[in-house]
Formats: structure tokens, C-alpha cells, sequence
């Protein structure tokens, strides 16, 4: 069956069109509107996009292919991004890893059998000052320790993705506003040195003027 946006996605890519001389530069952005609306980048999305920004399927898939936030098959209701980078795997992101394949019951790259979650690994998600963390869907889940990732994946499976979001993400991602408080730190960060709080107190050194002329005689 054909695949087709709804009236308010159509509406915004006419919106995005406009931003572009070239409707081939519009490609990434309509990409994910599509895969926003039918989980991932099936044969009819590539004709669909094809057709609406006038391109071949074959740069279609091209494109698809080569970024790994685009899926050409389907995948499970929430996607799970775990950080194997090394701040991350420094405070016990392969310890993160295992746990999650336990609990889901496959390994990374693969979707669970009650197709609720696809695992993934990632490089890193830029928030290594809260190593170890994973991403679900768009948002960030940091500072974990196993049992406290147990209580995520639980809220997910049971209460679905945004109430799991609201009780546990510590960061929404693509600019969306946070929906809930903090979730609290595994572990607080050390307070700074004496040295560090001394330094930090005196003021900047001030420049020696300079010789303008270079004679030093
Ligand atoms: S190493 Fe995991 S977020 Fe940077």
C-alpha cells in the first residue's frame, strides 16, 4: 500500500521546502518526518520522498542506508541507544550493556520478542560528564547504575514512553523541553579541592605591557 503523511507532516514539508533552493536538500529533514509517523523507512517511504522531492529511490536509499539514525527495517516501540564510548565504559557501560541484553533478551542490534524494545550501540552521545548513559527514544538517561536502568525499562514496559520519560530522563533531546525532575545521581560529584577553590578566587594574572617597538635595548 501506498504510504502517504498525514494532512499536518504534508503541511510541514511544504513548510520545509521553502527553506531550500533545491528540494534535494530537504532530503534528511523529510526523512524523519516519515519515520516519525511510520516507525521506520519501509519500500513505500522511499518511493513516497522519492516522489515528493523529485529524486531517484536509488539516492533515497542511498541516504537511508548510510545514517544509523534511519531504519530500513522495522524495529521495536522504543529504541535503546547505549553508549559504548569510553567515559561510558569507564563507569560501567559494559556492565549497562549486559544487563540490558538480560533483560531484553537479545543482544545489541537486535529487537526483544515482545517487540517492545530494539537495542543498539552507540558512540558517544556527547553527555560523558554523566557516563554511563543510555538514550531511549529522544531522550537521555544518565549517571545509571543497573538498578536504577531496571526501574527505566520497567516504566517503559508498563507505563509506556513518556510517562518512563517523565519520571526518569534526565535530558530530551532534539530540543524538546524536559517533562520531568531529575532523576537523582547515582552518585554526587566530588566537590572541588581546596587548591581548585583557591585558584579559582585569585584574579587573572595582568599582562606585562608589551614593547611595541621590539628594542630592548
Ligand atoms: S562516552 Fe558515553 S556519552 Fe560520551
Amino acid at each position: 500500500m501506498a504510504f502517504s503523511l498525514s494532512p499536518e507532516r504534508e503541511h510541514q514539508v511544504d513548510e520545509i521546502l521553502t527553506r531550500y533552493p533545491e528540494r534535494r536538500a530537504a532530503l534528511l529533514p523529510v526523512l524523519w518526518l516519515c519515520q516519525r509517523q511510520n516507525g521506520w523507512i519501509s519500500p513505500e517511504v522511499v518511493d513516497y520522498v522519492a516522489e515528493r522531492l523529485g529524486l531517484s529511490t536509488a539516492i533515497v536509499k542511498g541516504v537511508v542506508t548510510f545514517y544509523t539514525m534511519f531504519f530500513d527495517e522495522p524495529i521495536g516501540e522504543n529504541i535503546v541507544w547505549v553508549c559504548r564510548t569510553l567515559s561510558c565504559d569507564l563507569r560501567g557501560g559494559k556492565a549497562i550493556q549486559e544487563r540490558l541484553e538480560t533483560r531484553l533478551g537479545c543482544s545489541a542490534g537486535h529487537t526483544s520478542s515482545d517487540g517492545k524494545f530494539t537495542l543498539l550501540k552507540a558512540e558517544c552521545l556527547a553527555a560523558c560528564g554523566q557516563a554511563p548513559m543510555v538514550q531511549i527514544n529522544d531522550r537521555y538517561y544518565e549517571n545509571l547504575d543497573v538498578g536504577l536502568l531496571d526501574q527505566i525499562i520497567d516504566a517503559h514496559a508498563t507505563e509506556g514512553a513518556e510517562a518512563a520519560a517523565a519520571k526518569f530522563a534526565t535530558h530530551a533531546s532534539f530540543g524538546a523541553p524536559r517533562t520531568g525532575e531529575r532523576a537523582p545521581l547515582s552518585s554526587a560529584p566530588p566537590p572541588p579541592s581546596e587548591e581548585a577553590v583557591r585558584l579559582a578566587s585569585q584574579p587573572p594574572p595582568t599582562a606585562e605591557p608589551s614593547n611595541a617597538s621590539g628594542d630592548e635595548s
